[in-house]
């Protein structure tokens, strides 16, 4: 089996070409008992047609033929089936036909008649083993290149399916940020809706929701808090006194040590109200728990639980600095509010006992290095609580759209007399703000 196709397993077949029939019959002899599968033709168009038909591996052709030089064979079937080993014969040493058959015809050897038996079975052997191993050779090169070409394909595929996968989570990316931003605004709109409720009672109330609110996210941003904490101060702070929508106005307009007990009792109710009315609310349930901490003081004297330090939550804790701060900045009750120094030393002064002392600090850097004094300066007032020496930070028009004063002016009393009149007939829609005592 020596001599058989390692890839396919199947003889080899030859092809012996010589115009002399007994040449062909030697050669025929010779490899007889090499299991090879023999064909042979004393014509060399013969040929050309036999190696279409039969899968040769392997041609011996004599040279000097009359039809056609052995040459001129061997280079025809170089050109027709290039893999086919060529052997050729010689009767005696041509050097032309050599050096011919070398460059046009590529022959693997010559063999010189008469031939060593022996040593032409072998260059037989050994032109076949390197026919085979072409052979080889072609296959494995073949089988990369399909392979090469299947791993291209599931490349492009798998990065298709990549692709793909990509896009979908996109997509379900978005969905989620729809929801997320839904779910957001109905959240927004829930407080929106409260804030409403508040404004409709008392804007001065929701005034000072805001403006703590505002300062309340910036403080635990200072703080160090997570953006969802910095919401959840913001949305507290807002809410915090929404117990007293069913206050009287008579009660509202008061300062605490204006109130006596009868009234300041039912004050200090309003954190336990509020919580009572969002805990319903599920995205308002951690507003609900701060806003009932809103009036817990450090040290422990504060209301409705009387909580200590760290027992209070942070988040209640800015929320009563920064209210306070607000209260003492706010004209209430026919007064002025204070300066923003006067406030400062008011609240300094009670780090440790009503507030927590790094509540303060970081209140006291918002204060006199972020906000901008422009808007740290600016506030809302109820045209009731305009009084003389204010200066407008917006201009003031009536409703009809009549500019009465315009911003920076300096409120005298016949402004205020102007403005009131105006007011009966043309009433004052916008907002009034003024600016805070710097
Ligand atoms: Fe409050």
């Amino acid at each position: 089996m020596e001599n058989q196709t390692q890839s396919e397993n199947k003889p080899h077949t030859l092809l012996f070409v010589d115009d002399e029939k007994n040449i062909l019959n030697s050669l025929r002899r010779l490899f007889y008992r090499e299991h090879y599968k023999i064909i042979v033709t004393t014509k060399p168009e013969e040929a050309l047609g036999l190696i279409e038909s039969h899968p040769v591996s392997l041609v011996i052709s004599d040279h000097r033929m009359p039809e056609m030089e052995g040459t001129k064979l061997l280079s025809l079937i170089r050109e027709a089936k290039p893999d086919i080993v060529r052997i050729m014969l010689t009767g005696y040493a041509d050097m032309g036909a050599a050096v011919e058959a070398i460059n046009t015809a590529q022959v693997y050897r010559f063999i010189s008649k008469p031939w060593n038996d022996e040593d032409l079975k072998l260059t037989v052997r050994e032109a076949l083993r390197q026919y085979d191993l072409i052979a080889l050779n072609r296959e494995l090169t073949e089988l990369v290149k399909e392979q090469n070409q299947e791993l291209y394909d599931i490349n492009r595929s798998l990065e298709k399916k990549v692709q793909e996968r990509t896009a979908a989570l996109d997509a379900k990316n978005k969905d989620l940020d729809a929801l997320n931003q839904k779910l957001e605004s109905s959240f927004l709109d829930t407080v929106k809706a409260l804030m409403g409720l508040m404004e409709m009672k008392n804007r001065s109330l929701a005034g000072h929701a805001r403006r703590v609110a505002a300062q309340s996210s910036e403080l635990a941003k200072l703080l160090g808090l997570s953006k969802k904490e910095q919401q959840l101060c913001e949305m507290s702070a807002l809410l915090m006194d929404i117990g007293m929508i069913g206050y009287p106005d008579s009660l509202l307009k008061l300062r605490v040590r204006e109130m006596d007990q009868a009234k300041r009792l039912l004050w200090q109710k309003h954190p336990l109200l509020a919580e009572e009315s969002l805990k319903g609310i599920d995205s308002l349930k951690a507003a609900s728990r701060i806003v009932r901490s809103h009036h817990e003081r450090f040290d422990g004297t504060g209301f409705p639980d009387g909580l200590v330090a760290k027992n209070i939550p942070l988040p209640a804790r800015i929320l009563a600095a920064s209210g306070y701060f607000d209260h003492l900045l706010s004209p209430k009750s026919g007064e002025m509010g204070l300066s923003v120094g006067e406030a400062l030393i008011l609240l300094e002064k009670e780090q440790g006992k009503r507030f927590d002392p790094k509540v303060v600090h970081a209140l006291i850097d918002v204060v006199k290095n972020i906000q901008a004094p422009s808007t740290a300066l600016e506030v809302e007032v109820s045209l009731q609580e305009l009084r003389e020496g204010m200066v407008l930070a917006k201009d003031l028009k009536t409703g009809g759209g009549i500019l009465l004063l315009p911003a920076g002016n300096h409120l005298q009393d016949a402004h205020l007399r102007r403005i009131m009149n105006f007011n009966r007939i043309d009433p004052i829609i916008d907002r009034i703000y003024v600016y805070r005592k710097g």
